[in-house]
């Protein structure tokens, strides 16, 4: 297994902004959804926190999916913010979904949450300990929790054969990116340490492709 390689953490390059954005992820964000949904059918209203929202994809799915939710996403990047904001204006949700700008371990953020979510976030931080100090911090007790991220693969050969595989024809900028997230993921046992560091062993761990894995359950507060 190749040890992790850190990629540059907040992705606030205009460009690289607005290629991720434009960027064609709705088979896996509407799979995030679906998740969610299938995983908490009995959570129809509240508030949910998207940590690492990004160009909030996911979190307008999940506003026009459940009506009576609302979801606060949070972000370190204002240019992907900016993103965000137009999205959701766009999408008829921004009354129901609120963007903060905000670096994990968040300091603006007030309140306990009725459900947790987060995409492609983990691996992008230096210490995976914020983000999980943040789960605890801000998820009530049996709050619903959702993450998918990449997961390490063993090799350099194997991250490259995947990054043709799966961002073939994408901008140069974005494979670069997924080659290099690639590199900084975490491998199922690394996240199975950090929750067991948390207090958070009682979530599932799975790896769900090629490529992701998810961890998802109840957070027992
Ligand atoms: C790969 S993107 C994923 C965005 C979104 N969740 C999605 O699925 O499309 C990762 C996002 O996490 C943000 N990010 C990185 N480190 C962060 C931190 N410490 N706090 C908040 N956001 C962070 C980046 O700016 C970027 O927008």
């Amino acid at each position: 297994m190749i040890p992790r390689t850190l990629e540059p953490e907040v992705m606030d390059g205009p460009e690289q902004c607005r290629a991720y954005a434009e960027a064609d992820f709705a088979t896996p964000n509407a799979a995030f959804v679906e998740r969610f949904l299938a995983t908490f059918p009995e959570l129809t209203r509240g508030h949910l926190l998207d940590l690492g929202g990004g160009p909030a994809d996911i979190p307008i799915r999940l506003c026009q999916a459940l009506p009576d939710v609302r979801v606060t996403g949070v972000d370190a990047s204002a240019p992907m913010l900016a993103l965000a904001v137009e999205a959701a204006r766009d999408a008829g949700v921004a009354s129901r979904l609120t963007l903060v700008e905000d670096q994990l371990p968040c300091s603006t953020l007030e309140g306990a949450f009725d459900g947790l979510i987060s995409n492609s976030l983990l691996h992008h931080l230096p210490d995976p300990n914020v983000f999980w100090s943040d789960v605890v911090r801000y998820g009530q007790p049996g709050a619903a929790f959702l993450m998918v991220d990449l997961t390490r693969p063993p090799s350099t050969d194997e991250a490259q054969r995947l990054m043709q595989l799966h961002s073939n024809g994408e901008p140069e900028v974005l494979r670069h990116d997924f080659y290099h997230s690639l590199l900084a993921a975490f491998t199922p046992d690394e996240v199975n340490a950090q929750l067991a560091a948390h207090g958070l062993s009682g979530l599932n761990v799975a790896v769900i492709s090629d490529r992701h894995l998810a961890v998802w359950g109840r957070l027992t507060g």
